[in-house]
This record gives structure tokens, C-alpha cells and sequence, in this order.
């Protein structure tokens, strides 16, 4: 049992919250696999409901073991208080429904994962909200999109596929002036790279399908917030407007996860990193979309932001789409799948995959190639990594000769 928040951030992913002691003894928490919980007295349960008496009532509202995983994650992101999901789409949209009205606006980034594009463009615009999307690689589009019917501003970074970055001190200065929350999706850096909300954002949203779990066996989301903003989501867009609620098997596996997520970092940035290297210098690759690549255009904002620079990489093969897609087909031991942070390295082509919800014309429009190829650097030995890459690349170009 660790007893203060000075801890070192693997200290905290292993320990925080937990007092064996407190468990039978039981080094592992134990998985609270029920739907219910039951009241000492008919009173103390109406004290529960009304919000007078702290105490699990149901485990669509609140689980003790969700419970463990939540307070773990908001030590690790360095806020008051977190909330688990039944997938990153349940914890964006129970954030987004919690804080948006019809008749509000939404300043988005350019880029999004295409799910949260459409959710976006098919769920709010439905529901009446104003969608606005600037390019947020320029702090000053933002100061000047924002109207005074604008709640939220929301991006990732890095941006799925494309891995353009966002400086998250400067956009969140301009919206905290202007009363406005602004909500990050930190799952491709995760907590060991950035933390926005020590950098001034409201609410850090994230995947935990992809590194926090880590291991490809789960489907689950979090919010990272302020107590009084977790509560409201709790209540309103987690119980009520989505029921996206994470199972206790759930959160088990990602506290799992999370014991070794600073450790399988390091391995997925060396790793990246050196593919990116690879990448760069062969002939057949015309761009390398790398944050930690010298040539790439945000690499100062990288370097302050998210030193260690993640384990994804999208580039462009000099062929276009075609050869992307051939490519993909070379691989042996690269997995063809979508999802990413897994222990496999995985590609896929985000314009026919991850983001077919944007029309061809919004994929010209967002950024968003279609010679775009997309890895996430798994974390098998290196050189059997960097010899399927080459291999793929050779078969290519004997294609192409
Ligand atoms: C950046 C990002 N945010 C959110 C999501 C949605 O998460 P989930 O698939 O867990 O619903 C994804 C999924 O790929 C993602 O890549």
C-alpha cells in the first residue's frame, strides 16, 4: 500500500488505491462480480438514493472494482477523479452528451478517429449542436473560432492516423479564458508520455482498449477529470444517456494492464522509433509521420510534450494507395488490424479501414491521405519487426519493377 500521491507513476500503476490487507491479504484485488449490492436497512438505501450515505447501490452507477481501476487512473493522469467505460466511444459520448445542449458549439481538431468523426457529424449534429473543426496545430485558429455559444473544445493528439500534434498548455489558456472545458483524447501518448490536465485541460478521455489494457483482450473506456465534472458524467451520460458502463472483468484486466504500461512504453517508443528510422530511409517510403523524426514538423512541440514520442507511425509509400495496400498484403508477422497499443504490431489503411466514416471529400479536406499506411509498433524483438517491414518493401518493389 502506497500512502502518498509522490509515488513514481509505476509505483502508482501497480499499487495506488489498493491495501492487500484490507482484501484478505490477496496481492491481486479481488473482482466484484455483481450487479447489486445490498442495503443494512430499507432507510439506508433510500439514504443512498437521495445522495445522503456513500455506498454502492447498483453497478451500472458505481463497482468496487471499477472503482479501484478509476481511482488508479486519475493518479496516473494527475486528476481528481476518473470514470470506466464499456469502450473509448462510450467515454467519449457520455463526456459529450453530459456537457452539450442543443444549440451549443463544439470546436473540434481537423483530425479524429473516424468514429469520433461520426459521432460527431450523425450523433450531436442530429441533436442540434454546432460542429466547428479548425486546424489546432495553430493555437490562434482556435482563439478566433470561438463564439460564445462554444462549450467545448475538443482534440487528440497525437491525431489518429495522421499523428499531427496539438499544443495542449496553449489551446486550453485560450478556452479556459473564454469559460469553455476542453477535453483531450490522450490515448495514443497515454499518462506516461502527457498529461493534459497538468497542462491545463479539463478532461482527458481515453481508448483503454488500446495501450492501458494493452494486450488486445478488451474493449473499455476512461474519463479523466475534476470530482464535480466525473460526478455529473456519472449521473447523467454514464447512468442515464448511454449506460456505457465498464464490467468488473473489465477493469480487472486493465489494472492488469496498467502495472506494465511504463515498461511497455519504453519498449513501444525505442521500437517506434527506430521503424520510423527504417521507414525514412528506404526509397519506396515518400513521408514519415513520426513525432520523435527530426523531420517531422511539430518535433519541438514533441520534444516538450511528449518526450519518448509513442508508438505509432503512419506513412506514405511513394506508390499512393495501391502500393499502401499492397504493402499491407507483404506482411508476415505485422498483423493486418485495426486497433493499436497491443503487444502484436499491427497496420492497417486508415482511408478503407478506421476512417471510411469520413467521405472521401472530408478525408481530402481533414488531412487524411489515401496512401496513408498505419502502425502501431507492437513489441516482439525488433529485428523481426524491422525484417517483415523490409521484406514487405522489397516484395513491393520487385512488383513494381
Ligand atoms: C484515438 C481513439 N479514440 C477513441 C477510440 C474509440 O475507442 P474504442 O474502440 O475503445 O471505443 C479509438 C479507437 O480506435 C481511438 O483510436
Amino acid at each position: 500500500m502506497i500512502r502518498n500521491r509522490a509515488a513514481g507513476f509505476a509505483t502508482r500503476a501497480i499499487h495506488h488505491g489498493y491495501d492487500p490487507l484490507d482484501n484478505e491479504g490477496a496481492l491481486t484485488p479481488p473482482v466484484h462480480m455483481t450487479s447489486t449490492f445490498v442495503f443494512e436497512t430499507a432507510g439506508a438505501g433510500g439514504e443512498m438514493f437521495a445522495g445522503d450515505r456513500v455506498g454502492h447501490v447498483y453497478s451500472r452507477i458505481s463497482n468496487p472494482t471499477v472503482e479501484l481501476l478509476e481511482a488508479r487512473m486519475a493518479a496516473l493522469e494527475e486528476g481528481e477523479a476518473a470514470l470506466g467505460f464499456a469502450s473509448g466511444m462510450g467515454a467519449i459520448t457520455a463526456v459529450l452528451w453530459t456537457f452539450l445542449s442543443p444549440g451549443d458549439e463544439i470546436l473540434v481538431d481537423e483530425t479524429l478517429y473516424g468514429c469520433t468523426f461520426a459521432f460527431f457529424h450523425h450523433g450531436l449534429a442530429r441533436f442540434g449542436v454546432t460542429v466547428t473543426h479548425v486546424d489546432m496545430r495553430d493555437p490562434a485558429n482556435v482563439k478566433a473560432a470561438i463564439t460564445e455559444k462554444t462549450r467545448v473544445v475538443y482534440f487528440e493528439t497525437p491525431a489518429n492516423p495522421n499523428m499531427r500534434l496539438v499544443d495542449i498548455g496553449a489551446v486550453a489558456a485560450i478556452a479556459r479564458k473564454a469559460g469553455v472545458r476542453t477535453v483531450v483524447d490522450n490515448t495514443y501518448a497515454t499518462p506516461v508520455l502527457t498529461r493534459p490536465l497538468a497542462l491545463g485541460a479539463d478532461i482527458v478521455v481515453h481508448s483503454a482498449t488500446k495501450y492501458l489494457g494493452g494486450h488486445g483482450d478488451l474493449v473499455a473506456g476512461i474519463a479523466v477529470g475534476s470530482g464535480a465534472d466525473m460526478q455529473a458524467v456519472r449521473l447523467v451520460g454514464l447512468k442515464d444517456m448511454t449506460g456505457a458502463v465498464m464490467a468488473p472483468l473489465t477493469a480487472h484486466l486493465v489494472l492488469r494492464g496498467l502495472k506494465t504500461l511504463e515498461l511497455r512504453m519504453e519498449r513501444h517508443c525505442a521500437s517506434a522509433r527506430a521503424v520510423a528510422e527504417q521507414l525514412e530511409a528506404h526509397p519506396a517510403v515518400a513521408t514519415v509521420h513520426y513525432p520523435g523524426l527530426a523531420s517531422f514538423p511539430q518535433h519541438n512541440l514533441a520534444v516538450r510534450q511528449m518526450p519518448g514520442f509513442g508508438g505509432m507511425i503512419a506513412f506514405e509509400l511513394a506508390g499512393g494507395k495501391e502500393a499502401g495496400i499492397a504493402f499491407l498484403d507483404g506482411l508476415d508477422l505485422v498483423a493486418r488490424a485495426v486497433s493499436l497499443g497491443d503487444a502484436e504490431t499491427l497496420a492497417q489503411h486508415p482511408a478503407s479501414m478506421t476512417h471510411s466514416t469520413y467521405t472521401a471529400e472530408e478525408r481530402a479536406r481533414h488531412g487524411i491521405s489515401d496512401g496513408l499506411v498505419r502502425l502501431s509498433v507492437g513489441l516482439e524483438s525488433l529485428k523481426d519487426i524491422s525484417d517483415d517491414i523490409a521484406d514487405a518493401l522489397h516484395r513491393l518493389a520487385r512488383r513494381a519493377a
